[in-house]
C-alpha cells in the first residue's frame, strides 16, 4: 500500500514537471493585452462634399460626362505607371498659376476615392494659394503645416471622402509655411502619413514652378510629378522647361493639357447608356 502511495505521489510531481515545461499547456501570465494596431482611417471624420460645390468647380461626379471619362482615364494610366515603377507620391504642379492643378488633383482624388478598393491620401502643399478645400468644400480648423510641424497629428486634421480618400487641407495661405516643405520633420511626417494610412497612391496639389523654389524644395518627397498646361495659356517653351527641371530632381509621369474646348474625335459620350 506505502509503495502504491510513492508510485501515486511520483506520478503527480511528473506531470506537474511536464506541464511547467509544455508552453501549451502553461497558463498565460496576467499582464496587459499586446496592443493590436488602431488604423487612422477609423479616426478621421467623414465628410461629404456638397453636390453643388463639386458642379461649381467643375469636378465630375461620375466618369458619364466627357471630361470625367477624361479624367478616369487619367486616373487608370497614372496608377498603372506608378504601379509598375514602385511609385507611391504624386506632385501636380504647373509652369504658371491658374493652368488647373487644384482642379485635376480634386478630380483625381475624387476619381480614386469611386474604386471600389484601394485608398488614396490627398494633401494641399499649395502654401501660397491652397484651394482644396474650398473646391471640396471643406472646413479645416488648421493647416497642412501645422500637420507637417508635427503640431497637429495627421488623424486630427485630415478628413475622409467616401472611407478610401483622406484629404489634409488648408483653410488659409501662409506663404511663410513654404521653408517647412525643406524640413526633415516634413518629410518624416509623410512618411508616417504613408505607413499608418497605407494608401497606394498620395496626390499632392502643389505651386506653380516658376516663380518660387517651392516645388524643387518637394520634389524629393514625391516620386514623380504630373505638369498642367493649359490650352492657350502655356507655351510649349514654358512647359519644355519645367519638364527639363524638374527631370533633374524626380520623374515626369505625364504632362496634361488642361481647358481643351474641342474633344479628340475618338470620344464617344454616347457609350455606355
Ligand atoms: N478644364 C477646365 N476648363 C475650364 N476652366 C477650368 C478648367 N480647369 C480649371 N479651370 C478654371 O481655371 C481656374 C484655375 O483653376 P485651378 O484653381 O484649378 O488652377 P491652379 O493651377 O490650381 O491655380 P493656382 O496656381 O492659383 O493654384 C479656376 O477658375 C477653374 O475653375
Ligand atoms: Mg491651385
Amino acid at each position: 500500500m506505502e509503495r502504491l502511495q510513492v508510485a501515486v505521489q511520483e506520478a503527480r510531481e511528473r506531470r506537474a514537471r511536464l506541464t511547467e515545461a509544455d508552453p501549451r499547456t502553461r497558463t498565460p501570465a496576467l499582464g496587459p493585452e499586446p496592443e493590436t494596431p488602431v488604423s487612422p482611417w477609423g479616426k478621421l471624420s467623414s465628410v461629404t462634399p456638397p453636390r453643388r460645390r463639386l458642379l461649381r468647380g467643375r469636378i465630375f461626379l461620375n466618369a458619364r460626362a466627357p471630361g470625367g471619362v477624361a479624367i478616369d482615364l487619367l486616373r487608370t494610366r497614372l496608377l498603372k505607371l506608378m504601379a509598375s515603377n514602385g511609385w507611391k507620391r504624386v506632385m501636380i504642379t504647373s509652369p504658371n498659376s491658374g493652368c488647373g492643378k487644384t482642379n485635376v488633383c480634386a478630380n483625381l482624388a475624387m476619381a480614386l476615392s469611386r474604386r471600389p478598393e484601394g485608398r488614396a491620401v490627398l494633401i494641399d502643399l499649395d502654401v501660397f494659394r491652397p484651394s482644396l478645400a474650398g473646391t471640396l468644400g471643406l472646413n479645416p480648423t488648421t493647416g497642412v503645416a501645422d500637420v507637417l510641424t508635427g503640431r497637429v497629428a495627421p488623424s486630427d486634421q485630415m478628413v475622409s471622402i467616401g472611407g478610401n480618400l483622406a484629404v489634409c487641407a488648408s483653410r488659409s495661405a501662409h506663404p511663410e509655411d513654404a521653408n517647412v516643405l525643406k524640413t526633415r520633420k516634413a518629410r518624416e511626417v509623410l512618411d508616417e502619413i504613408e505607413r499608418d494610412f497605407a494608401p497606394d497612391i498620395m496626390l499632392f496639389d502643389a505651386p506653380p514652378f516658376f516663380g518660387t523654389d517651392a516645388v524643387i524644395a518637394a520634389s524629393d518627397m514625391v516620386d514623380c510629378v504630373v505638369i498642367v498646361g493649359a490650352s492657350g495659356e502655356s507655351s510649349i517653351d514654358q512647359l519644355d522647361r519645367t519638364e527639363s527641371d524638374l527631370s533633374q530632381y524626380t520623374n515626369i509621369a505625364g504632362i496634361v493639357l488642361n481647358k481643351c474646348r474641342y474633344l479628340a474625335g475618338d470620344s464617344d459620350a454616347a457609350y455606355p447608356q
